[in-house]
C-alpha cells in the first residue's frame, strides 16, 4: 500500500518536472505577470509612466535590469525590485517579453512638433534608433512610446540619473546641445509613431 503510493508520488513528481521543462515559456510568464501589473499585459503598457515592454529586445530588456539591479541606473521603484530576480530569471523574462507583441501607445501629438522631432531625428538619433525608433536590439523602441515615459527618459539621461552611450550624449549634449524645445519636439515625433 505505501509502496504503491510513493509509486504513485514518484510517477507524479517525474510528470511535474518534466512539464515544468517542457513549458519554460509559461514559467517566463508567470515570472512577468508581476511586472504586467505596471507595464501592462504582455508588456503593453496602459501608460503613461511606464514603458512598453512586449515586443522589447531582450538584450535591452536585460541590460536595463542589470543596471537597475546594479544601481548604475538610479530608480524609484526598479532597483528594490530587480534584485528579487536571478540572472536566470531575468533572461526568461527578457525573453517572454521580446517575443510579445509590441503595441504602440494611442495618443495626442502636436504636428508641428512631431514634423520638428522628425527632423531632428533624421541627423541624429537614426543612425542608432533606427526606422524612426522602432527597431532596437540594444537601444529599446522608442517609437510609440509613451510620452510621459520618453520625457522621464530624457530627464534621466540628462541629470546623469542614467548612463548615457557616449556617442549619444555628443549628439545630445555635444557641439550643438539640444534645448529643452528639441527635446519636445522629439517626445512628440517618437509618440506619433507606430
Ligand atoms: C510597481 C510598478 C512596477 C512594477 C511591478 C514593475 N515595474 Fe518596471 N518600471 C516601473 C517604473 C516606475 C519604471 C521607471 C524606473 C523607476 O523609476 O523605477 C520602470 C522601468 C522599467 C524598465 C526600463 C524601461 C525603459 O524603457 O528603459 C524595464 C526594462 C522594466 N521596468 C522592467 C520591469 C520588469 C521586467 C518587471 C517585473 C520583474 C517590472 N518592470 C515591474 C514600474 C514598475
Ligand atoms: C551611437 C548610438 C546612439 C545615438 C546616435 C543615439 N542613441 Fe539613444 N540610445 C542608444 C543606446 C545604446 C540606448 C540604450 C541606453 C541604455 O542602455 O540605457 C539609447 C537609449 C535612448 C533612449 C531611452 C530609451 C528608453 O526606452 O528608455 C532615448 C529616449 C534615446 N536613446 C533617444 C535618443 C535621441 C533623441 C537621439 C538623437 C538626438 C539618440 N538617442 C541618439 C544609442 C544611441
Amino acid at each position: 500500500m505505501r509502496l504503491k503510493l510513493l509509486a504513485a508520488l514518484f510517477a507524479g513528481g517525474v510528470v511535474f518536472s518534466s512539464s515544468v521543462l517542457a513549458h519554460e515559456p509559461s514559467v517566463a510568464a508567470m515570472l512577468s505577470n508581476t511586472c504586467n501589473g505596471c507595464h501592462g499585459t504582455n508588456g503593453n503598457s496602459a501608460g503613461p509612466n511606464t514603458a512598453n515592454l512586449g515586443g522589447v529586445s531582450s538584450n535591452y530588456i536585460v541590460e536595463q535590469m542589470k543596471n537597475f539591479k546594479s544601481g548604475e541606473r538610479k530608480s524609484s521603484i526598479m532597483g528594490r525590485l530587480a534584485k528579487a530576480y536571478s540572472d536566470e530569471e531575468i533572461a526568461l523574462i527578457g525573453s517572454f517579453y521580446s517575443t510579445q507583441k509590441y503595441v504602440g501607445a494611442t495618443q495626442p501629438t502636436d504636428a508641428a512638433k512631431v514634423a520638428r522631432g522628425k527632423d531632428l531625428h533624421k541627423e541624429r538619433c537614426e543612425k542608432c534608433h533606427e526606422e524612426g525608433g522602432k527597431v532596437g536590439q540594444d537601444e529599446g523602441i522608442l517609437a510609440g512610446q509613451w510620452k510621459e515615459t520618453l520625457g522621464i527618459a530624457f530627464n534621466e539621461f540628462r541629470s546623469k540619473a542614467r548612463p548615457m552611450p557616449k556617442k549619444m550624449a555628443a549628439k545630445i549634449e555635444g557641439e550643438a546641445p539640444l534645448n529643452d524645445a528639441d527635446i519636445d519636439a522629439l517626445v512628440h515625433f517618437y509618440a506619433s509613431q507606430k
